[in-house]
């Protein structure tokens, strides 16, 4: 059993994501724990997108054969075993040493994609040298452009098919425990934290012995950066609030493969990501961390998808921790669904073998879903599946 493995009885008696959210807490240190747990400001956004998937009524169906269901779609026209996709997550690394391998491979065993963030610990490279298929990359547009032109080559010599155009952060939304926590990339040296650390041996140890201790993207690649430690100070450096559509049409010049826009929750900007040629969109709210008081994500997808849900594929994310939030989203019009913190959770119980537990949980509750709402096929998933959207 490597380092932040679980015992097998310790695994049997998980049942669902909030359990791995109760483990996650007791086995990552707080700052890190709090930053991917909380919202930006009143967190106001971020319970609404728990609140309005919950609000959804399923339509129970009986006596229809329910024998032959099949999890199986395509996205972005590649295949996939479920309608799920790992969605990028900034310092996956510091939920679990190597975390954004172990995820990644972890995808890659369930046949569904992983997405690999700008701000991730271990690099693209470190990524692509450890697992067998191809994987997503998800980019920031930061000030230095040739920063980002740059990092493009990289992912496509790493061989990702997919760039996910992240397009909600051109400034960042505050969150309060960040800052109370002295959230920083390593650790800040704050005896409160030394202390906390040092009650999660596991999750230390695997850090240490994990490949990086920094953000693997930027380190070595961005101009002018030798010391990249405070996450906060970088990023309101760093991010562009000048970032406008024409530069989606320069990022859509410099990549080849296929380009989602990640961060839409308005029918216009949908319909302006469609004239751009994006091949994907992804109805989100970065998971309640930026505007608070926008609309909860499955609030904005019946909108958007009736609205250009021919001409693109519509991926969605936010809130999603069961397999019926996934039925959920696909009848209100979506190909797939993002997964955030309910993946990170199972990482930071139990690594790959947790972040396994966190798609293998939601592939059976969405196989049980479908069952008992008479469906077969993730094709066959529309409106008739909800109670009042007949
Ligand atoms: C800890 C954390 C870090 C994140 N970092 C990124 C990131 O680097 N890039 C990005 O596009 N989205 C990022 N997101 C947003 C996720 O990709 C996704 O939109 C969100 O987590 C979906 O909501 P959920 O966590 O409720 O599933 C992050 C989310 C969390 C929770």
């Amino acid at each position: 059993m490597g380092s932040g493995e679980l015992p097998g009885h310790t695994m049997k008696n998980i049942t669902c994501i909030e359990d791995l959210r109760t483990l996650a807490r007791r086995r990552v240190p707080r700052a890190f724990f709090d930053y991917a747990d909380s919202g930006s400001y009143n967190e106001e956004t971020l319970r609404a997108n728990r609140a309005d998937l919950q609000a959804i009524k399923l339509r129970q169906r009986v006596l229809v054969d329910v024998s032959h269901r099949d999890l199986g779609t395509t996205i972005v026209g590649q295949k996939a075993a479920a309608p799920l996709i790992l969605a990028p997550v900034g310092l996956t690394g510091m939920q679990h040493g190597n975390g954004e391998i172990l995820a990644a491979q972890a995808a890659d065993e369930a046949g569904i994609p992983f997405t690999l963030s700008t701000m991730s610990i271990c690099s693209i490279e470190d990524v692509a040298e450890a697992t067998g298929k191809p994987f997503w990359f998800q980019l920031y547009v930061i000030r230095d452009r040739d920063f980002s032109k740059d990092i493009l080559e990289r992912a496509q010599a790493a061989k990702c098919n997919t760039l996910v155009l992240t397009v909600d952060l051109q400034v960042l939304g505050q969150r309060h425990r960040d800052i109370k926590n002295g959230m920083t990339v390593p650790p800040e040296i704050r005896i409160k934290n030394i202390i906390d650390i040092a009650t999660k041996p596991a999750w230390a140890l695997s850090v240490l012995m994990g490949k990086r201790k920094t953000f693997g993207n930027l380190a070595g690649h961005v101009k002018g950066m030798g010391n990249i430690n405070q996450l906060a100070q970088w990023t309101n450096q760093q991010f562009d609030p000048a970032l406008n559509w024409k530069d989606v049409e320069w990022i859509k010049k410099l990549w080849p493969g296929k380009l989602v826009l990640k961060g839409i929750l308005d029918v216009e900007d949908a319909k302006t990501a469609v004239k751009l040629g994006a091949d994907a969109i992804v109805v989100s709210n970065h998971g309640g961390r930026q505007l608070d008081g926008a609309p909860s994500s499955i609030a904005a997808l019946p909108k958007v998808a009736d609205a250009v849900g021919s001409d693109v594929e519509v991926l969605f994310d936010g809130g999603i921790r069961t397999g019926a939030d996934i039925m959920r989203a696909l009848a209100l019009g979506a190909r797939a669904c993002m997964i955030g913190r309910a993946y990170i959770y199972g990482l930071g119980a139990g690594g790959k073998a947790g972040v396994a537990k966190a798609i293998d949980i939601l592939q059976k509750e969405l196989s049980v879903t479908m069952a008992l709402t008479g469906t077969n096929r993730i094709a066959d998933v529309d409106r008739h599946v909800l109670v009042d959207g007949r």
